[in-house]
């Protein structure tokens, strides 16, 4: 009998809670400074009104996040005149921050960030997460704030006799914290887009890593086979794509974190989708964990399976360093 799916829900982060514990002394002008009182949304909002119509003001419902010191909000296109307004306003609430970018969306080739500069101008910063640094550019690539609790528990989750690959590593989202603080034998981290493969490699040297190799280009055609233990497919437009070559590389058997984006009341079948997929590819498998990293619209979740997979005629996924691509 079909046993029903446990399904974890994400942990809730605030980033509006890391802006309330920087401490801030200099006041930008002499009107009240919500910092001190620990700065909220609807201090923000307050402010605001100071400047901008009621109205205008209740336009401002995104909160924002906080990037090293590059703060980004998302501001409605009926608020777009009064854009500099806005940034003003807050770089003057939030003295440490350095740069405002509004964010207007995401591209979908490589999922780059499309932003503008609103207070400020340097964009380039240091985040520092769980420990580990992260030299980023958020015009230039993503760094998504909702996937904290999903990096901080795949941190944990590997061990020092494994090697992962990280198919989808972005600036070493994933790969940067796992291979800090679990600390496999070895983390192959593949990149295809060339400006998040160069912030890849500064994080990796910026944390003083030796047990990541990156490797540049899609992971369809340069994954490793045979060799890891673990498998992270952190990308969600349709990773079933991506699949074969995750299957591949275990060495006969391994968890495999595919990363999805299913319509609500369908995340069960969705992952029994997932299980048949597999199946039919040669592989037992079986869901151990089935995650909520964070709610996407209205009608989509993000979500992570950590599936079990393990090759019926027991053999590894091929030979090592082969990689002559996937359609
Ligand atoms: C949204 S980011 C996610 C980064 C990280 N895994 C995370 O979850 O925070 C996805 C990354 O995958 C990269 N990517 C997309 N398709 C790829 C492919 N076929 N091979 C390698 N990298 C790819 C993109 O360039 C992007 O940097």
């Amino acid at each position: 009998m079909k046993r029903p799916m446990y399904i974890q829900k994400s942990k809730s982060c605030s980033h509006q809670r890391d802006l309330n514990n920087s401490s801030v002394n200099n006041r930008p002008n002499n009107r009240s400074n919500p910092l001190k009182r620990g700065i909220s949304f609807r201090g923000v909002k307050e402010r605001l009104k100071e400047v901008l119509s009621e109205g205008e003001a209740d336009l401002f419902r995104g909160g924002w996040e906080r990037i090293g010191d590059v703060l980004i909000i998302e501001l409605p296109e009926e608020l777009e005149s009064k854009k500099l307004l806005i940034g003003k306003e807050m770089h003057a609430m939030f003295p440490k921050i350095k740069t405002i970018l509004n964010r207007k969306g995401i591209t979908s080739k490589f999922r780059e960030p499309e932003t503008e500069i609103i207070s400020g101008k340097d964009t380039l910063t240091v985040h520092k997460e769980n420990s580990c640094l992260f030299k980023i550019d958020p015009t230039k690539v993503m760094f998504c704030a909702g996937n904290l609790a999903e990096r901080a528990r795949m941190a944990a989750i590997s061990a020092p006799d494994e090697t992962v690959l990280d198919m989808f590593s972005g600036i070493g989202q994933f790969t940067i914290p796992m291979a800090r603080h679990s600390n496999p034998r070895k983390i192959f981290s593949i990149e295809k887009n060339p400006v998040a493969f160069r912030f890849l490699n500064e994080n990796v040297k910026l944390n003083k890593l030796d047990n990541v190799e990156t490797i540049l280009g899609d992971c369809r055609e340069v994954s490793p086979r045979g060799v890891a233990d673990r498998v992270v497919m952190g990308y969600f437009v349709r990773p079933e794509r991506f699949l074969r070559p995750a299957l591949a590389a275990l060495n006969g058997r391994g968890v495999i974190h595919y990363h999805d984006l299913p319509m609500r009341n369908e995340v069960e079948r969705r992952a029994d989708d997932l299980i048949s997929t597999i199946n039919s590819s040669g592989y037992d498998a079986q869901i151990i964990t089935a995650r909520v990293v964070k709610s996407y619209s209205p009608a989509r979740v993000h979500c992570v399976f950590d599936v079990e997979c393990s090759r019926r005629d027991g053999r590894d996924g091929g030979m090592m360093g082969r990689r002559d691509g996937w359609q």
